[in-house]
Formats: structure tokens, C-alpha cells, sequence
């Protein structure tokens, strides 16, 4: 598996915060990396690629809290730059997110958290202003469990003055490889992985080299889809205690997985049985495996249920199932699945990144060929998916036009790296 894309966003702005270069290896080849990197050159940093995954940033050329909207616009973790350009200048101008809609995606418990820390925030014309003369620790409640908040609030307090006590934190791989990070710079960042960070202020940051973990979600993503498609799939250069959830869910329904040091085996059934989940933030099941797994709920055998507790809006790619000849109702944010023996190819439409990536292991089981449309949000999260794939033996191609064949063939045993 690749380098973690939710880690990959945030570690990438975080680097800024040194005083000289950081060396950041294992970065995931994706759009929303490249265009970050797009976006911290706009700031003035000098961004260099030393070979394919591996970069070189130096934040000590960047003068400019303000950074560009059209690029800010397409992505949601350009708001990491308000924490880093306020913990850097004690200033910063961003415009509101984009990313994945999903659902209302508010940055109040952001903005608590750097008035927490002194600074004044507002909001006009879609940019957020933060401004601070000087920023001082304090203790911040989180309202809500974000794993934004958490790792913006923990950019601006590794320089702020005395101690920050960020309590009701995201425990994420990711939010615990950017404390990680943040340490191999400098700072002293503690409780990482538990309900609440401690931060001791430092006056300055030095650049490091660092190695992202790998991807959780992308593993688990491969997981569903040899699951789905009765395979027998090694997906190596994972960490298995990140993919607990998922393994728990896929063990339920059937599907053999067996853990190794850093792979995990999966090998589907020909019918996996019915499941329920909710989505939690970690270690509970995670929203972003939310809509791969509906794919397995849809050909499972008997009644499934999905709740979706943490956003409003993510269960768009349920009507692209059922054009696939799913059998889903939607009550508010619970899908019911009554499972059917399998689906039929369809043109369909990918909503957001994970939908698409669903909509493509839909595709696999398929009976007929499938045509993913809208691509370009599978891209912003999976590098090379369907050559991932195709080494797996599934038949997909990419459409020049931006869209992509699929031909359901059954997986077989291999190594995706
Ligand atoms: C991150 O989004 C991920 N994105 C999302 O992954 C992921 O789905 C989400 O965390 C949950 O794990 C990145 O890391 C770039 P949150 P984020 O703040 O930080 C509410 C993907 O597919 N909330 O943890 O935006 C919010 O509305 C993407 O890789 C507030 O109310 O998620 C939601 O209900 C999609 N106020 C809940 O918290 C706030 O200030 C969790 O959101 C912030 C969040």
C-alpha cells in the first residue's frame, strides 16, 4: 500500500512550521498531494521532488499567509494552513475548504481551538482570517471528536507559549503520524493515540526526515474488494492493527483474513453473509470504508444495515447501486440492505473520492462491463487504482475521457505494494 493520504495532507503543510528543510518519504502519488504541494510552493516554500514519493520542503523561504483560492477550493485539508501559517507568522488567510461533499463540514471546533489559543478569527467573503500577536497554551474541550480540528489545533500550539491540553482528540493513524512528525522536528507533543494531546510550547522547529505510514483506507479498500470478489488477495506494507475494524466486519461476514507482521490475506466467499455497521471515528469503523463496504452489504446473504453516524450526506453512491441492482433503502443515515446474488454493469457516476472507489469494486462483481464516470475524485485519494488492479486480475481500463471500464473477473493471489 502507499503512504497515508490523510496523513500525507496534513504532514506536507506541517513541514513549513521548521526552520529548515524536512525530507518526507512513502508520500502517496495522488492529486490532492500534488496540488498541496502546488499550494505550499504558492506560499513561497521551496518544494523539491528528490525521486517518485519523496520530497523535499523549506519552509523557511515562505513570507505569505494568504494562499490561493482556485487550489484551496478543490481540496478539504488546504485548512491545515491556517494552523501552520498562524503557529509560523501568528497571521494566516485561507479561503473555506473544498473536498468531498459529503455532508456539512463546519471548522468551528478549528476556530475554538485558535481563539482558545489567543488568536481572532473571522470569517469574510469565504476566507478565514487568524490573527494573534502572540499565541499562548490553553486547555481546549473538543465539542465534537475531528480529526481536522485535532491536527490544525496541535499545528498552532507546538509554538505557542506554555503548555496546550487538547482533550476529546481523533485517535487516527493519522492524527497520531502527525504528532509523530511534529516530534521529529522538535516539538513535544504527548498523548497522540488517547482522548487527550499535551503540547509544551518550543520556540523553534528543525527540519527532519520522515516516512508516512501507510494507508489504512486504501488497505481496507483492497480488503472489500477481494473480498467481493471471491479472491485471494495479499495486501502487504500495512500496519494490521490500523485495519482492525475493517478485518472485524469482513471476519463477520464470512471472508477469511489472516495478519502478518505487515500484510494482511483475504480471501473471499462466494457469498458473504449479512453484516451491520455503524461508523465511528477510530479505532470504530471508519466513514471513509463506509461506502466500499456497502458493495459487500449488496450481494451479501440477508438484511444489512449501515448506520452513518458521523456526516449527513454520504450515502449518494447508494443510487448508483441501485442502478447496479442493489436493493437498499435510505432512512435518514441508515442504509438497509436486503442482499441480492449479484449485480448487473451500469454506467455510473462517482460522487466523492470513496464512492468512487465503491462504484469501481461494484464494477468488479458485476455481471457485464460497468462505467465509472467522474474519476477525478477517485484520484484524488488512489494512486494508479485500476493498475493496482489489474495486477490483481481484474479487467479495468482507464477512458482517455476521463472515465473507466470495468470487466468483473474474479482476483487472485499477489502482492499489492
Ligand atoms: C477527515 O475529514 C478526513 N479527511 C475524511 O476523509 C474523514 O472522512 C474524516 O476525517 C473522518 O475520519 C482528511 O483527513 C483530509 P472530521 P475531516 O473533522 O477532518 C464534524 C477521505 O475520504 N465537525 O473528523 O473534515 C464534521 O461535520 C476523507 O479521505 C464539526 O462539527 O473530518 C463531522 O460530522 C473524506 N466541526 C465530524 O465532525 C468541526 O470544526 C467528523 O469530521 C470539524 C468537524
Amino acid at each position: 500500500m502507499g503512504g497515508a493520504k490523510n496523513a500525507a495532507v496534513a504532514i506536507l503543510p506541517a513541514a513549513l512550521l521548521a526552520d529548515s528543510p524536512c525530507m518526507i518519504d512513502n508520500l502517496p502519488y495522488i492529486d490532492d498531494v500534488i496540488t498541496l504541494a502546488d499550494i505550499l510552493h504558492e506560499v513561497g516554500a521551496k518544494v523539491t521532488i528528490n525521486k517518485k514519493g519523496c520530497v523535499s520542503i523549506d519552509g523557511s523561504t515562505v513570507t505569505n499567509h494568504r494562499a490561493p483560492s482556485d487550489m484551496v477550493k478543490r481540496m478539504r485539508a488546504s485548512y491545515y494552513l491556517l494552523g501552520v501559517l498562524l503557529g509560523k507568522f501568528g497571521r494566516a488567510e485561507i479561503p473555506l475548504p473544498g473536498g468531498c461533499e459529503i455532508g456539512a463540514r463546519p471548522i468551528d471546533q478549528h476556530i475554538k481551538g485558535f481563539e482558545a489559543l489567543g488568536a481572532k478569527v473571522e470569517i469574510e467573503h469565504g476566507v478565514v482570517k487568524a490573527r494573534a500577536d502572540r499565541l499562548i497554551g490553553n486547555e481546549i474541550y473538543l465539542d465534537v471528536v475531528s480529526v481536522g480540528a485535532t491536527i490544525n489545533i496541535m499545528l498552532a500550539a507546538v509554538k505557542a507559549e506554555g503548555s496546550t491540553t487538547i482533550v476529546n482528540v481523533a485517535k487516527e493513524p493519522h492524527v497520531v503520524d502527525v504528532a509523530n512528525f511534529l516530534n521529529s522536528m522538535g516539538a513535544n507533543v504527548k498523548g497522540a493515540g488517547t482522548d487527550t494531546i499535551r503540547i509544551k510550547g518550543v520556540s523553534e522547529l528543525k527540519g527532519c526526515e520522515y516516512t508516512i505510514i501507510p494507508d489504512q483506507i486504501e488497505a481496507g479498500t483492497f480488503m472489500v474488494a477481494a473480498a467481493a470478489t471471491n479472491g485471494d488477495v495479499v495486501v502487504a506494507n500495512v500496519i494490521p492493527k490500523h485495519l482492525e475494524s475493517i478485518t472485524a466486519k469482513l471476519l463477520e461476514m464470512g471472508v477469511e483474513v489472516i495478519e502478518g507482521d505487515d500484510y494482511v490475506r483475504v480471501k473471499g466467499v462466494e457469498r458473504p453473509r449479512r453484516v451491520n455497521v455503524k461508523t465511528l471515528p477510530y479505532p470504530g469503523f471508519p466513514t471513509d470504508l463506509q461506502q466500499p463496504i456497502s458493495v459487500l452489504c449488496s450481494i451479501a446473504k440477508g438484511t444489512s444495515i449501515i448506520h452513518e453516524s458521523l456526516f449527513d450526506h454520504r450515502f449518494r453512491h447508494l443510487e448508483e447501486l441501485r442502478r447496479m441492482g442493489a436493493d437498499i433503502k435510505v432512512e435518514d443515515r441508515v442504509a438497509i440492505f436486503e442482499g441480492v446474488g449479484s449485480l448487473t454493469g451500469a454506467q455510473v457516476s462517482a460522487t466523492d473520492l470513496r464512492a468512487g472507489a465503491a462504484l469501481i469494486i461494484a464494477g468488479l462483481t458485476a455481471q457485464g462491463v460497468t462505467e465509472v464516470e467522474n474519476i477525478h475524485f477517485i484520484d484524488r485519494g488512489y494512486e494508479c487504482i485500476e493498475k493496482k488492479l489489474a495486477r490483481l486480475g481484474a479487467d479495468i481500463v482507464r477512458l482517455e475521457d476521463g472515465q473507466t471500464l470495468l470487466q468483473a473477473v474474479s482476483s487472485n493471489i499477489a502482492m499489492i505494494r
